[in-house]
Parts: structure tokens; sequence; C-alpha cells
């Protein structure tokens, strides 16, 4: 068949696909208003619907910036485009010229361009589309995976255009507000050395040295400590950072921080210019006045009153401490948790005594998902008597004085768990978030900030039978728990803090230790021999010994600070082509297998796995 140059067509169908020639957008679809009438303009995009009334067409015509409706009368455009303007379908993109006009018929409210319309004077189509797998609008309720498989089409949608162009305005944002606060943008590695330390390193082969691995970086943490010993002084990165651990709602194995380092400065300077940086974001972006400054509360305290380091304080529902209360009742759940070092504690449900026990028996369950044994409840009846899993092995008035702790009032529902101290947080911080939700606390468009500092410097893991670094290894303790390093390490409090919006940790950072001999001795606390630390961290220690100056940094999630700003469920709707649950792409099938050939290049054999 022979074909135009720049032109193409399909064999079984007729319709062509016209290139420009020279054709120029003059406007986006939702740039036009009743201020353009009169003007002659050529608009481009796709076809969001087409509806033909017999000698008049409409068509809705659909960009980023939204939708345009077009109208067809072979009166104004011609025989040719109007019968071009015939075949129109769903997601064929054209090019149009006409005028722009009041609407004729009713104005459409729920449009912004609802008021005109532009009649058209020809039409060029620039591609035609099959139909595709699912219709491309808002708030699609296609299932996920159809969407993701097809991602190109879903991105078109209005809701995911509008998270992205958001996006891209806090990113922008951003780099302004920390180039006028001298911080300097600055590319680091993303090929580096693996030092498995915290989530699990994705590895890339190298073929020059076969049998050595570059990872991909956690974090730029290290080059940005080591852009201060070389005296940049304040940096900043939009970076890719790769965990290869397990996924959640608010979890990629591939995303992006917001990164920053500054030097000679302490914990107060970092949280200064971060509180500045969020106040213009959501100032400027949302409209949202934030209130300066940022409320702070200490990992311990945060841990007590709301069972978690990351509290959502939209709504109250603290947790209360009441193993005092309880320590001389009978009821061998709570006396046996504390016999055992840990705590009865309990939240108050206010007026949620009516559940129905199906509800509650949910909520046990729930409890048990993170790890409790079970959960012991009271209902405080409008009449005063009390309805509970456990009021047979208390004594009246020790259940008068576990009420009372409690601010029971008639109507109430008391729920309590009683265990290690860690389990019981996990649980009545999950539990808290659960009821809130159920009785729908939670209003997206309420921002509430908090740092949460002072968090342990270590944790100690069961699972590797040792201390790991609570934040990383190379944060600075606190000056004044430094002493207890060997005596009571799990004591030791560290200079890290963690900015916490509505539940969720969208960053985090600390003062970094600059004196080598205390990062040794974290080393050495961490479990590392002289030797290893100097293998994985050589490069560091050695940059120590040339002058060092004091620093401090932060990380934000940008795609879950993008995610709560946007109200969204889930963090992949803030992320052009992400990742599911399994860590794969539905779209491109990666990870994938790889040619023999290329494996024999990197000196790799695979090791045959069982079938599952
Ligand atoms: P941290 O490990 O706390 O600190 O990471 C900083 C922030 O990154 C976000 N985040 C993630 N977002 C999406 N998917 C993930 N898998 C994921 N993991 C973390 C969180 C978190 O608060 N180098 C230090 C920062 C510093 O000390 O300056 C660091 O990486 O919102
Ligand atoms: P039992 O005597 O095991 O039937 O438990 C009595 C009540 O205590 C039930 O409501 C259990 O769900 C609850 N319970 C059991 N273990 C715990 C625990 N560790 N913390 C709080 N409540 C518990």
């Amino acid at each position: 068949m022979n074909i135009e140059p720049g032109l193409w067509c399909r064999e079984k169908e007729t319709i062509m696909a016209e290139s420009m020639l020279g054709l120029k957008r003059s406007h986006r679809c939702a740039e036009l208003s009743l201020a353009n009438v009169g003007q002659a303009v050529t608009v481009m995009g796709w076809v969001q619907k087409s509806r033909n009334k017999g000698g008049i067409i409409f068509v809705d015509l659909r960009d980023r910036t939204g939708i345009l409706q077009i109208i067809f009368e072979e009166s104004d455009c011609g025989s040719e485009s109007f019968a071009k303007a015939e075949k129109l379908r769903s997601e064929f993109v054209i090019a149009v010229c006409g005028r722009v006009e009041a609407r004729s018929g009713a104005v459409n409210e729920n449009l912004a361009t609802g008021a005109i319309e532009v009649r058209a004077e020809s039409l060029r189509i620039l591609s035609e589309s099959e139909t595709p797998p699912f219709h491309i609008e808002e708030n699609s309720r296609t299932k996920e995976e159809l969407r993701l498989k097809y991602r190109f089409l879903d991105l078109r949608r209005p809701d995911l255009q509008r998270n992205l162009m958001f996006r891209s305005r806090i990113a922008i944002l951003t780099r302004q507000f920390l180039s006028e606060e001298g911080f300097l943008e600055i590319e680091t590695p993303t090929l580096i050395k693996s030092t498995p330390e915290g989530a699990r390193d994705y590895l890339v082969p190298s073929r020059v040295h076969p049998g050595s691995f570059y990872a991909l970086p956690q974090s730029p943490q290290l080059f940005k400590q080591l852009l201060m010993c070389s005296g940049y002084d304040r940096y900043f990165q939009i970076a890719r950072c790769y965990r290869d651990e397990d996924l959640r709602a608010d979890r990629q194995p591939e995303f992006t921080q917001i990164d920053m380092e500054l030097s000679f400065v302490d914990v107060e300077e970092v949280l200064d210019v971060n509180e500045r940086l969020l106040h213009r974001l959501f100032g400027e972006l949302l409209g949202v006045e934030v209130p300066l400054p940022i409320p702070r509360m200490t990992w311990r305290e945060a841990m007590d009153r709301f069972g978690s380091d990351k509290p959502d304080i939209r709504f109250g529902m603290e947790l209360h401490d009441v193993s005092q209360v309880v320590k001389d009742c009978e009821f061998a759940v709570f006396k046996n948790a504390l016999a055992a070092g840990g705590s009865v504690r309990g939240i108050n449900a206010e007026g949620q005594a009516a559940m129905p026990r199906k509800k509650i028996d949910a909520l046990v369950d729930f409890a048990k998902g993170y790890g409790a044994k079970g959960l012991a409840y009271a209902a405080i009846q409008e009449d005063g008597t009390v309805k509970s899993s456990f009021a047979k092995f208390m004594k009246e008035d020790e259940m008068a004085a576990l009420i009372a702790a409690m601010d029971g009032k008639p109507g109430d529902l008391l729920l309590f768990a009683a265990d290690k101290n860690t389990i019981v947080w996990n649980v009545l911080g999950a539990l808290r978030l659960e009821l809130a939700k159920q009785q729908d606390l939670l209003k997206k468009d309420d921002f509430k900030f908090l740092w949460v500092t002072e968090f342990p410097l270590l944790e100690y893991s069961e699972e590797e039978g040792r201390f790991v670094a609570m934040h990383h290894p190379f944060t600075m303790p606190m000056d004044e728990d430094w002493p207890l390093i060997d005596s009571d390490p799990g004591a030791v409090r560290a200079k890290a803090y963690d900015i916490v919006l509505n539940g969720n940790e969208i960053g985090g950072g600390s003062v970094r230790i600059h004196q080598s001999d205390i990062q040794s001795k974290m080393f050495e606390v961490l479990g590392f021999t002289p030797e290893r630390a100097q293998e994985q961290f050589g490069f560091l220690l050695e940059a120590f010994k040339y002058g060092v100056p004091p620093h401090a940094g932060l990380a934000y999630g940008f795609d879950r600070l993008a995610m709560v700003m946007l109200g969204t469920d889930s963090i992949r709707d803030v992320i052009a082509f992400p990742k599911v649950k399994d860590a794969s792409c539905l779209m491109t099938e990666a990870p994938s297998p790889v040619d023999g050939k290329q494996l024999e290049e990197l000196g790799i054999a695979l090791v045959p796995q069982k079938e599952e």
C-alpha cells in the first residue's frame, strides 16, 4: 500500500491518521471561557464522547485541563470535516479549528467550560483509537489490576491527571523554597555499594566485575553526609530510593524522597526550615494555613498516649495506663501481664456501649491480628450497670476504680489490652484508628501535624539477636544519654525526629554523628567488628578524619506527602507507574527472566527454584 509521507492508515479501516501539517494548538481545552467568545481557536485532545443528533454532532474534547464541548454542523465545517466527525469515537485524538461561542443550550454547571462551546470549522483526526478496555472516567470503578495493566489509559483519567499535576507543583514549589533558603540541588549516585542496614537492598550485578554487585540506594544518606564533609553546606535532592521490603498501601519498592541535609545546625534549625516549607506548600497549594510552630511530642509520650510513633491527633480516644489501678485484682489476664513486666492499658470508645456483641467480637479479632491474646471490654449501660467480659473476676470497687480511671460514663465502651508494652501499644494504637474509621472521625481536609522527637537510638531485634539502629547507624545519641550506651543501650535516646501528618510518617531525620569515636562506638554496639565497619563504611570513617561540620537532615516520603495532601487512599494514586503488592509492574511485567546470554556475561548462574 502506498502511504503518503507523514500519514498512515490501517488496512482494514479507512480513517486516516493525519499529521499536524503546521497546525498549532492555541489553547488547552479548559483554558477557554466566556472571555474567549468570538475568538478563532485551535484545540486538540481526546474524544471523551461524541453524540450524533443527526445534522449536528456534539463532541466532548478532553485534555489534561478538562473537557470542552465542540459542535459540528455541516454548514460551518463543510462536508469533508462533517463526514470525519461522524466517524469519531471515544479516545480518537483530534484537532479542531473553530470559534468560541456562548452555549446555545443549557449551561453545564459541572464543567469549567460549561458556559461555552467551540463551533468547529475544520477537523483533523490525528489518531484513531480502538475501543479501550475500560471507559476513561473520573473515579473509575474498573478493577485496579486492569487499570494498572493499561496504566497509559488509566493515566488519562482526570483524577489521576490532577494528582500528577499537583505532585509536579509540590516538586516545583519545594525546589523554589529550598533554593531561596540556600540549598543546592545535587544528584547522588544510584549505583552504590551495598550496605545492608535497614531494609533489603536491590542488587545490580556488575559485568565488568563478575561476582560483584552494586546496590540501588535505600536513600542518599551517606552521600549527603559526605557532601556536608565537602562543604556544600545545604543540599537537597528529589531522590529515587529503593527498598526491598513488604509493601503496604503507603509503601512502594521504589519511591521518592525530598531529601535534605544542613551543616552547622542542631535539631531546631532543621525543624524550623521544614515547618516553613510545609507552611508554604500547604498554604500555596491547598490554601491551608499550617499553624506554626508544629507541636512536638516525644516518642515515649506518643506511645503512651496514642500507642503509635505516628499518632493521628485529629481525634482523642487516648490510651490510659491502668496498670496501677488493677494491680491487685484477681483477673488472671491482667495479673499475669503485670507479673511478666507488661502493662494493662485501655481506651474509652465514648458513646459506643451499645455496640452489638458481634461487632465487639470483630474488634477482638482485629486486636488479635495485631498480636493481642484477647481484648477485655466493659460496656457501661445507661443505668450504670456494666456488661463486661471480665467483671466476674473483679470486685465491685475494683471495677468502679477502673471505670473512674478511664473517665468512663454511662454509654461508654472501655477496651483493655494486657501484655508486653510493645504489644499493648501496637494493639490499642491500631484499635483506636479502627474505631475512629468506623465512627467516621477522620476528616481528610483536617491536617494535623506533629513532630515526634527523642526516638530510642536502638531497638532490640529478636530476629537478629542484637540491637539495630531505630533510624540508621549515623544518628546522634542525645548527649545526656550517651553514658548509658554500655550499661543500658535500650534507654539511649536519639536526636531523631519524624514529621507526622494525620497518622502518616511523612518524613524523618536526625542530627548525625560527626565524631569518628562515637561513630565507631555505634558500629560496635550494632555488632560490627572494626573490620566489617571499615569494609562497609570505610569511606565515611575516612571522611570523618578530615574535618566534619556538625550536620543534620531530613527526608520526606514525597509520595506519601502527595498522598496525604491529595487525600488519596493509596500511594499508587500519586505515582505515574506504580508497582503492585508483589513488587511487579502489571504493565511492563517487570521483573522478568532475562536471556541466558545476559546472565552469562554477568557470570551469573541461576539456582532452580522449587515450584510453589
Ligand atoms: P526514612 O527511612 O525514615 O529516612 O525515610 C524517609 C521517608 O521516606 C518515606 N518512605 C517510603 N515511602 C514510600 N515507600 C517506602 N517503601 C518508603 N520508605 C520510607 C517515609 C519516610 O518518613 N536517610 C533517612 C532520612 C534522614 O535521616 O535524613 C531516611 O531514609 O515517609
Ligand atoms: P478468658 O478468661 O480467657 O475468657 O478472657 C476473659 C476476657 O479477657 C476475654 O474478653 C478475652 O478476650 C480477654 N483477654 C484475654 N487475653 C487478654 C489480654 N492479653 N489482654 C486483654 N484482654 C484479654
